[in-house]
């Protein structure tokens, strides 16, 4: 108990007074001159010389050849899956540690989520993806029920890398495509390479809570020129280009990230090597803290050196049980600190408690009744 109240005072004495925002975005002056420049320029939807200019740095940053920016980050991981040719009927492999977005997403193109387990990295555990491929599977077929998978998706916890490399090749091996939901981890290296650029595609969000906002957006990252043509066309009402006329070419969606949107996201981008290393510091300081305090458990992935570079974009803690994670979760309530356990999983979700799993989901359950979520928020002027 006192080491808990200990970590609450030290968060509090770094980060406090409160109420502590688990995560506030980083708003200053700059961006609400950008924005307000946008208002008066006139051009505040989808038309407009900001969205191109934000598309074409996130793609320099990332190393993306192609990056189209949506309206959020659900529809640009939909909109990845259907340019990818995710059929309905498909199933979807992806892990069951996650925000509930990645399985709507597959679910609103018809396909269906087939939920793995994570293993200590918190994303995709490659020996439960390996045995499920090499046990269940002829090619992309699922052998007892033919039913095909359409792709993979491994979604980079807390910003923390999926080991790409390995599942890249696994699914290489099947001849399935993989999507990355990096909506987490802009900023985030593996051998040095950006999260989101491993697989045929993968994807960003701008919410208001990630690393840098542009009040809600998103962008489909990906090396393929068919890809990001196809995204692009389905995000813009299939419309096909005429001075004049309207011709769309199928049943497509109206989810371009508007130019107001971007003309934040513009300027959010200025600072974002400022705002990784604010992560990375305040999680060396908060992990010396808590192995300081000898929490059991410990701080997350503090030791990930070497090929990793991860953005730190939220911290955790890890605790020795479910009834120590729910006693500093009301600690903190009472004291206006805000913390958050991981997602309830989604084989646990009122709309995914029938969907196919493979596997124990052991490392879920565990992970999910003992991390919380500590206050992570950059220091900035507004918010
Ligand atoms: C892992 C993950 N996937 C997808 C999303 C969806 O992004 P958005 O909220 O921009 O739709 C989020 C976050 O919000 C997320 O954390």
């Amino acid at each position: 108990m006192s080491e808990l109240t200990a970590l609450l005072d030290f968060v509090e004495q770094q980060l406090g007074p409160p109420p502590i925002p688990l995560h506030a975005p980083c708003l200053e002056e700059a961006d609400a001159q950008a924005v307000a420049e946008c208002v008066r320029s006139g051009f505040v939807s989808s038309v407009g010389a900001q969205v191109a200019q934000f598309e074409q740095a996130v793609a320099a940053f990332t190393g993306a050849s192609h990056a189209v920016a949506v309206v959020n980050g659900t529809a640009a991981l939909m909109l990845a899956l259907k340019a990818a040719g995710v059929q309905p009927g498909d199933w979807v492999i992806t892990q069951s540690l996650t925000f509930i977005a990645t399985a709507n997403a597959i679910v609103h193109v018809g396909a269906e989520p087939l939920l793995l387990d994570v293993d200590d990295s918190l994303c995709l555990s490659v020996e439960a993806l390996a045995a499920f491929l090499q046990q269940a599977c002829d090619g992309p077929i699922h052998k007892a029920t033919r039913r095909r998978i359409g792709a993979i998706v491994p979604m980079h916890t807390l910003g923390f890398m999926a080991d790409m490399p390995r599942i890249v090749q696994l699914a290489a091996e099947h001849d399935i495509p993989v999507i990355e939901d990096a909506a987490e981890a802009l900023g985030s290296r593996l051998q040095g390479r950006h999260a989101g650029t491993f697989g045929i595609a993968g994807i960003l969000s701008f919410n208001g809570n990630k690393l840098i906002t542009t009040g809600g957006g998103g962008m489909v990252l990906t090396q393929d020129d068919a890809l990001a043509e196809q995204a692009r066309h389905l995000a813009t009402t299939a419309k096909q280009s005429h001075p004049w006329h309207f011709v769309h070419d199928a049943v497509g969606y109206n989810l371009r990230l508007p130019n107001l949107n971007a003309a934040l996201g513009l300027s959010q981008l200025q600072k974002l090597p400022q705002l990784l290393q604010f992560k990375h510091t305040w999680h060396s300081t908060l992990a010396a803290k808590i192995s300081a305090l000898k929490i059991l458990g410990g701080p997350l992935l503090s030791n990930l050196q070497g090929e990793h570079q991860p953005n730190y974009w939220l911290q955790a803690v890890q605790l020795q049980d479910r009834a120590a994670r729910d006693r500093l979760l009301e600690m903190a309530a009472a004291r206006q600190i805000q913390m958050r356990p991981l997602w309830t999983p989604l084989h646990q979700q009122p709309p995914y408690r029938r969907a196919p799993t493979f596997g124990t989901l052991q490392h879920t359950q565990t992970l999910f009744d003992t991390v919380i979520c500590l206050p992570s928020s950059p220091r900035c002027d507004y918010g």
